[in-house]
C-alpha cells in the first residue's frame, strides 16, 4: 500500500473541501491514552457489554459484584481525567478553522473534540460530563477533570459497595435533589441527534471516517449514506478499512499521525508559493 500515496490523494480531496464531516470512533482518542473497545487489550476485552453495556445490566452487576466492577471503572475514570486532546483531535479543530471541516460526529464521550476547538459537534453517543437528573431530566455540563477528581474521591472514600452507597457518588440534581447520570447511550437506549448527523452526512462533500471499527449501527451508516450523497470518501485507521467499499481514499495509520500530515498536506496544495 502507497500510504504516501493516499495521503496525496486524501489531501487533493480535502483541500477542495469547504463542507467536509468527520466520523469519529474510539481510535481518534487511542493516542489520548482512553482504550478503544474492541482492539486486542479494549474495554469490551475486560469488561462484558452483557453485563455493564446496558442500564439493567450494569445496576444488576454492580449489585452482584462491585468488588470486580469498581477497579475497571476508577481505571477507566482515570484514562478519562489524563486525557488531553491528541493530534488528531487537534487536526481536526485546525480543518473546521481552514473552512474545510463543518461538523464532527462523534460515538466517543469523551468531550476531547470540544477542547480541541471544533464547535459543531455531534454526540450520537452522548457526552460523559453532561450529567442528566434520573428523576426531572435537567442536564447539567461540569468540567471533566473537576467531575472526574470529584467522583473518583467519593468512590474510593465509600465504606460499602452496596448500590444505595455507590450511587452517594454521583452528584445531585440542582433542581429536583435526585441523582444524576452521565447523559451517554447505553445499548438498547435511543441514539441521539440522528437527525442531524444524517443530515451532515447527506450534505457533506468529503467525508473523513477516523478510528472506527463501523460495526455500530447507525453510526456505521453514516459514512454509506454520504457516499451515496456524492461525498468523497477518505478513511484513517491503522488496523482496518470498515468502509472500503466506498472510501477513495484509505490511509493505514494512527489518527494521531496520519491527521497532522493529512492537514499540512492540504496546506502545502492550498498555497504551493508558501513552500
Ligand atoms: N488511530 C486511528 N484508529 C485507531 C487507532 C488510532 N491510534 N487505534 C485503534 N484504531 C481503530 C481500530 O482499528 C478500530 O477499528 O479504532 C477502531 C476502534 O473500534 P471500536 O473499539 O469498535 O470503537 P468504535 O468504532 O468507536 O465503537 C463504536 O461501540 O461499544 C460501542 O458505544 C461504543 O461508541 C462505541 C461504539
Amino acid at each position: 500500500m502507497d500510504v504516501e500515496g493516499e495521503i496525496k490523494k486524501a489531501a487533493d480531496i480535502l483541500a477542495g473541501a469547504g463542507n467536509a464531516v468527520a466520523s469519529c470512533g474510539a481510535g481518534v482518542s487511542a493516542e489520548s491514552g482512553i482504550a478503544t473497545f474492541r482492539d486486542p487489550g479494549g474495554v469490551w476485552d475486560k469488561l462484558n457489554p452483557a453485563e455493564v453495556g446496558t442500564t439493567p445490566g450494569l445496576i444488576n452487576t454492580l449489585e452482584k459484584n462491585a468488588e470486580k466492577l469498581i477497579p475497571f471503572f476508577i481505571e477507566l475514570l482515570e484514562a478519562f481525567e489524563q486525557a488531553d486532546p491528541n493530534p488528531a483531535h487537534l487536526a481536526l479543530g485546525e480543518l473546521e478553522k481552514m473552512a474545510i471541516l463543518k461538523t464532527v460526529i462523534t460515538q466517543n464521550i469523551d468531550n476531547l473534540h470540544q477542547e480541541a476547538g471544533n464547535t459543531d459537534v455531534i454526540e450520537v453517543h452522548g457526552n460523559g460530563f453532561r450529567l442528566c437528573c434520573v428523576s426531572c431530566g435537567n442536564l447539567q455540563t461540569k468540567p471533566r477533570k473537576e467531575l472526574i477528581a470529584e467522583i473518583k474521591s467519593k468512590i474510593h472514600a465509600l465504606k460499602d459497595y452496596d448500590l444505595a452507597s455507590i450511587a452517594t457518588v454521583m452528584p445531585k440534581c440542582d433542581r429536583c435533589g435526585a441523582i444524576m447520570r452521565p447523559d451517554v447511550v447505553m445499548f438498547g437506549e435511543m441514539v441521539k441527534d440522528t437527525d442531524r448527523a444524517f443530515s451532515a452526512a447527506n450534505h457533506c462533500d468529503v467525508m473523513l471516517a477516523v478510528g472506527t471499527s463501523g460495526v455500530v449501527y447507525p453510526a456505521a451508516y453514516l459514512p454509506f449514506q454520504a457516499k451515496e450523497a456524492g461525498a468523497r470518501v477518505i478513511v484513517v485507521n491503522p488496523n482496518e478499512n470498515a468502509f472500503s467499499r466506498v472510501s477513495d481514499a484509505y490511509i493505514p495509520m494512527n489518527a494521531g499521525e496520519a491527521m497532522p500530515k493529512l492537514v499540512e498536506t492540504v496546506k502545502k496544495i492550498r498555497a504551493p508559493d508558501t513552500g
